[in-house]
C-alpha cells in the first residue's frame, strides 16, 4: 500500500525545521509561554514510604506573605474519578510510596512557594513496608496481561523438556538495572482555569492523550480541556502518560481562577513522579544442539510494580517472535511493593527483554564454538515464530552481514582476553535489535489551501525534539507533490485535529500517514488548482495487510570495549548499528534518532542505575550529579546505517519506527564484547568496573 512512490523531499536530509527557534532560543516550551498574572506552586511529598497522615499544619505556610493557596486532603476537591489511582491524588490520608504528592503551596513566586512548603507540618504514622524486588518475594502475582496488551504467559512445546534432552543448554539468571528517564526538560505543566475551561501548557508526548487522561478525574467533558504543547525537550516516555502533577496543577488552578499555575518538576521530584523502568530478574534458557539449532528457548520474568497500581512491562515479548525453535515459553510475575509506579521507558519491553536473551545467545556461541552471527542466522525463522505468519519484511541477517563488513568483524578470533593494548584488554561483541512497526489508527488531518502555493497542514503531533515537525513537513509535501517550503505545519494543539501518542515509535508513520490520506483526499476534491480557502480532512488509513504479516523492524549492534586490567575501568571506544526500518524518511533525523537510542544503551549498560534506600524506599542518586548520564566523553565513534528496506506492506509511507530500536541490543553487545576482552561473563547490569576485579 506504498502511496510515495516517487519520493522528493522524503528520504533527503532536510534540516530541522524548527532549528534556528531552538538554537535562539525563542522556540516555548511548557514553562517559558509567557503568561499573565502567574502563580507557582511547590508540591508537599511523602517522607515515608507506607502510612497515613495523621496531621497537617498548614497554618505557617498559609501565614507566609505572598503564599495565595495552600492545598491538603483535606480541603483539595473530591475528584470525578478514581479509577486511575496514580492520578487521584489528595482524596484520602493514606500514603503508597515515598514522595507522593499530599498537598501543595501555591505563591506569588516559586521561591516563596519554596519556602512556605518546608514549613507545613505533615505527621505520618508509618507502617510497613516493602520496596525491594527479589525474585523469591512472597507476594509474585500473574497478571491479566502484559504492556499493553499482550498475554502474560505463552507457551509451545516443552521448554523444560527440551532443556533436559539438548546437547548443550544455557540456563542463566540475567539482571536490569532500576533506570529513570531523564529528559532534559523536566516535566512542566501552565494551568489555568477559567469559565469552566482548564488550559495547559504541558511537555507532553501527547496533547491529546492528556487531556483524555484528565478530563474525566477533573470532571469535564475532554472539550472542556485545551493541552498546547508545541516544543517538548524529550520524554523516552515518561511523558507518554499522564502523571499526577498535571492534576496538582489544575487543582490548584480551580482554586485560584484567573491565576496560570505554574510547576516544574524538579530534576530530584522526577525521580518519583515521572514514572521509570522496573528493574527486571530474568531466568533465560536456550536449548540447542551441537551445531546451535535451538530447541528450546524460555524466558521468565520477574519485575516489580507499585501495590497501589498495576504497570507490567512486558519483557519476555522479544523472545517470542526473535528466534526459531519448536519449544519456547515466557513468563512475567510481578512484585507489588510501595514505591512508585512504573511506566515507560524508551522501547519498553524490547529494550531489557533483548539484554538477557541477547548475552545468552552470546554464551550458547561460546559453548557451541561458533561464531555469534553465524549462531544467529542458523536460527533465524521463516515466518514469525509466535503467530505463524511471515514478516513483511526482516532483514536481520542483511543486518548482521553489513555490520560484520563496516565493523571489521571477519577474522576475529573468539578466544577471550585474545587482544590487549598495554594495560587494557581489548574485545569485540554483538547482538540482534529489534522492535514493533506501532502503526496506531486515531488520528485526523486536515489540508487547507493558502493561496500563493501555500498549505497549511494541521494534526496534533508532538515534536519531542526527534524531528517529527520536520518529517511531517517533508511528508506532507510529497503527498501534495509541493516543495516543503510551502508547507505550514501545525502540531501540538487539542485545538488541531486529533493525533495518537508520539510513543511506541508510532509517530511518524501513523500521523504522517494519516497527512497522506488528507492530501489524498484534497487532491481528489480540488485537483492541482485549489481555491484559497479549499479544505480537506483525513483519517488514519487503515492497513488490511496488518493482518496477514508479522511487521517489525530489525537491527544488529557491535561494540568494542576496553577493560582496564588493574582498574577494572570500562571504556566504549566503537558502537556501531546497522538497522532495517523501511524506508527512512531524512536520514539526518534518523540518525540522530538512532545513535541516541544507541548512546542512551549505553548509558544503561554503563553509568545509570537507580539506587534504592531500602531503609526509606526513595532514591538516593536522584540528581544529575549521581544518577549519571553518558556525556559526551563516555562515548567514542559512534555510527549507525542502515539498509535500503523496500517494505511495501507497513504502511502508505513504507517505513517502520525508529525512535526506540536503537536502544535494543546496545547493552547485550556491551556485554559480550566484555566477556571477549576479559572472559569474566556479566549477567547484572550495569556493567560497573568491580565486575572484573577479582
Ligand atoms: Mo516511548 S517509551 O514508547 O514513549
Amino acid at each position: 500500500m506504498t502511496d510515495l512512490l516517487r519520493p522528493h523531499a522524503v528520504a533527503t536530509p532536510v534540516e530541522r525545521l524548527d532549528g534556528p527557534a531552538k538554537v535562539t532560543g525563542t522556540a516555548p516550551y511548557a514553562f517559558d509561554h509567557a503568561v499573565p498574572n502567574p502563580a507557582y506552586l511547590h508540591p508537599l511529598q511523602a517522607a515515608v514510604a507506607r502510612g497515613r497522615v495523621t496531621d497537617i499544619d498548614t497554618r505557617p505556610a498559609e501565614e507566609l506573605d505572598g503564599v495565595l493557596a495552600v492545598l491538603t486532603h483535606r480541603n483539595a476537591p473530591r475528584l470525578a474519578s478514581d479509577e486511575d489511582a496514580e492520578l487521584a491524588i489528595l482524596q484520602s490520608d493514606e500514603v503508597a510510596f515515598r514522595g507522593q504528592f499530599l498537598g501543595a503551596v501555591i505563591a506569588e513566586t516559586p521561591e516563596i512557594a519554596r519556602q512556605a512548603a518546608s514549613l507545613v507540618r505533615i505527621t505520618v504514622d508509618e507502617q510497613e513496608h516493602q520496596v525491594q524486588l527479589r525474585a523469591d518475594h512472597r507476594q509474585l502475582y500473574v497478571p491479566e496481561e502484559v504492556n499493553p496488551t499482550f498475554p502474560t504467559d505463552t507457551s509451545q512445546g516443552d521448554v523444560d523438556l527440551a532443556a533436559r534432552d539438548a546437547a548443550i543448554t544455557v540456563d542463566e539468571r540475567y539482571t536490569t538495572a532500576w533506570y529513570h528517564n531523564n529528559p532534559m526538560e523536566p516535566h512542566s505543566t501552565v494551568a489555568l482555569w477559567q469559565d469552566a475551561t482548564l488550559t495547559l501548557y504541558d511537555s507532553t508526548q501527547g496533547a491529546h492523550p492528556v487531556r483524555t487522561a484528565i478530563a474525566p478525574v477533573l470532571g469535564l467533558d475532554p472539550e472542556q480541556v485545551r493541552v498546547i504543547a508545541p516544543h517538548v525537550g524529550g520524554g523516552f516516555g515518561s511523558k507518554g502518560t499522564a502523571h499526577a502533577h498535571l492534576i496538582l496543577a489544575a487543582l490548584a488552578a480551580r482554586e485560584l481562577p484567573g491565576h496560570w499555575v505554574k510547576f516544574a518538576l524538579t530534576r530530584q521530584q522526577m525521580f518519583s513522579l515521572a514514572g521509570y523502568r522496573t528493574p527486571t530478574i530474568q531466568r533465560v534458557r536456550l536449548a540447542a544442539d551441537h551445531e546451535g539449532r535451538l530447541s528450546g528457548i524460555g524466558v521468565d520474568a520477574v519485575e516489580q510494580t507499585s501495590r497501589f497500581k498495576e504497570f507490567a512491562e512486558q519483557t519476555g515479548i522479544p523472545a517470542r517472535t526473535m528466534y526459531a525453535a519448536r519449544n519456547r515459553r515466557s513468563t512475567h510475575r510481578l512484585a507489588p511493593l510501595d514505591v512508585p509506579v512504573p511506566s515507560w521507558m524508551r522501547a519498553p519491553g524490547e529494550c531489557p527483554g533483548m539484554f538477557g536473551p541477547e548475552v545468552a545467545m552470546d554464551e550458547l556461541a561460546t559453548a557451541c564454538g561458533l561464531d555469534p552471527i553465524e549462531l544467529r542466522i542458523r536460527n533465524e525463522p521463516h515466518v514469525d515464530p509466535e503467530s505463524g505468519k511471515p514478516f513483511s519484511s526482516r532483514n536481520l541477517i542483511a543486518c548482521l552481514r553489513d555490520g560484520a563488513h563496516r565493523f571489521g568483524w571477519d577474522g576475529r578470533d573468539p578466544t577471550p582476553r585474545g587482544r590487549r593494548d598495554g594495560r587494557w584488554l581489548v574485545g569485540t561483541g554483538v547482538a540482534s535489535s529489534t522492535y514493533p512497526v506501532h502503526y496506531i489508527p486515531g488520528s485526523a488531518a486536515t489540508v487547507r489551501y493558502l493561496g500563493e502555493g501555500r498549505y497549511r497542514v494541521e494534526v496534533s503531533a508532538t515534536d519531542l525534539g526527534t524531528g517529527a515537525r520536520t518529517v511531517l513537513a517533508q511528508i506532507a509535501a510529497d503527498a501534495l507533490g509541493v516543495g516543503v517550503e510551502r508547507i505550514e505545519l501545525g502540531i501540538g494543539d487539542t485545538a488541531l485535529p486529533v493525533a495518537t501518542v508520539a510513543g511506541g515509535s508510532s509517530g511518524t508513520i501513523s500521523w504522517g500517514s494519516t497527512i497522506v490520506e488528507a492530501a489524498r483526499i484534497f487532491r481528489h476534491e480540488y485537483g492541482d488548482n485549489p481555491s484559497e480557502g479549499d479544505e480537506a480532512a483525513g483519517t488514519t488509513p487503515e492497513n488490511p495487510a496488518a493482518e496477514r504479516f508479522a511487521m517489525r523492524a530489525f537491527g544488529a549492534q557491535f561494540a568494542e570495549v576496553r577493560v582496564h586490567e588493574d582498574t577494572g575501568e570500562v571504556r566504549v571506544p566503537r558502537l556501531l548499528g546497522v538497522f532495517a526500518a523501511g524506508r527512512i524518511i531524512n536520514p539526518r533525523t534518523a540518525r540522530s534518532q538512532l545513535i541516541g537510542g544507541m548512546t542512551m544503551g549505553l548509558s544503561m549498560a554503563l553509568h545509570e542505575e537507580s539506587v534504592l534506600d531500602p531503609r526509606f524506599g526513595h532514591i538516593v542518586n536522584h540528581d544529575f550529579a549521581e544518577y549519571h548520564v553518558a556525556a559526551n566523553a563516555d562515548v567514542g565513534a559512534l555510527d549507525a546505517h542502515w539498509i535500503d528496506e523496500d517494505d511495501p506492506h507497513v504502511n502508505p509511507l513504507g517505513a517502520k519506527g525508529i525512535g526506540e530500536i536503537g536502544i535494543v541490543g546496545t547493552a547485550a553487545a556491551i556485554v559480550n564484547a566484555a566477556y571477549h576482552a576479559t572472559g569474566v561473563r556479566v549477567r547484572e547490569l550495569p556493567v560497573t568496573l568491580d565486575k572484573f576485579l577479582h
